[in-house]
């Protein structure tokens, strides 16, 4: 490094990337993430806009938690499987998401391909969820119209009568045994490509991005080695 580019880089400097990009963006997306959901700086450091498509290309973007990130190169979400997004990733399996560590000044994008979770995992997940919140998976219709408030409640009501749940129970969080939905349950996002964007001072932030190819099909995708570039801001 010149001495000239030792003055700006101090002039510019911040909680950057390293200057050799890793191989692979894991480890610091980990890092990230891991980092501001202890912080708790906001109330839901794990939230994420999630883009999906409709098979003519039109897009749509939602908020849903990131509720589990893998070192295989995956992160999960749990959603009903009838909603919007849900019918337009069994049409068109592409997604991209971004995590935004606003009080990190720290930016993920991903971007690839979505497949259900196994069925055992779901469970496994919907069974941790408070009793009203099993309740509601199967009370909402997401994403379908409803003609008012009072008739939502009511299906409220007739889910927890059909499954045995009374209001203490749902008070009490009792251990009441309220089974999963067979249209709810995780997706699977498999990266293809990570950005990692960190703020800089002046607006000279750091920027890069790694893509990479996806093998297997019917869900069991495995990732084949990372490609990494710098991009510029
Ligand atoms: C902070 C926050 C977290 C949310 N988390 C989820 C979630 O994990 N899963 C989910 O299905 N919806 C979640 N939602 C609601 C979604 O944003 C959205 O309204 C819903 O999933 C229906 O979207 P769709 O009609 O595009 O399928 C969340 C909303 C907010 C504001």
């Amino acid at each position: 490094m010149s001495e000239s580019q030792k003055g700006t880089s101090e002039l510019i400097s911040g909680e950057g990337l390293p200057e050799t990009l890793p191989e692979s963006p894991l480890a610091i997306m980990h890092a990230w993430f891991e980092e501001a959901v202890a912080a708790r700086r906001t109330l839901n450091p794990d939230a994420i806009a999630l883009a999906t498509a409709d098979a003519r290309g039109v897009p749509s973007v939602r908020i849903v938690l990131c509720k589990h990130l893998d070192d295989a190169g995956y992160l999960v979400f749990y959603t009903n499987h009838n909603s919007r997004k849900g019918r337009e990733l069994a049409q068109q399996d592409q997604a991209s998401a971004v995590f935004h560590f606003d009080a990190f000044e720290r930016q993920i994008r991903v971007e690839g391909r979505v497949v259900q979770s196994p069925e055992s995992e779901s469970d496994r997940y919907f069974a941790s969820r408070s009793v009203i919140s099993r309740i509601g998976a199967w009370a909402s219709d997401q994403s379908q119209p409803i003609a008012s408030r009072e008739d939502l409640l009511e299906r409220v009501s007739r889910a927890m009568e059909r499954l045995g749940v009374g209001p203490s129970d749902v008070l009490g969080e009792s251990e009441v045994s309220v089974p999963r939905p067979p249209h709810w349950g995780g997706f699977r996002l498999w990266f293809e490509r990570v950005e990692l964007w960190a703020g800089g001072a002046g607006r000279i932030h750091d920027r890069a991005a790694w893509t990479r190819e996806l093998a297997g099909s019917d869900g069991e995708f495995s990732g084949g080695p990372w490609s990494a570039t710098r991009v510029q801001p």
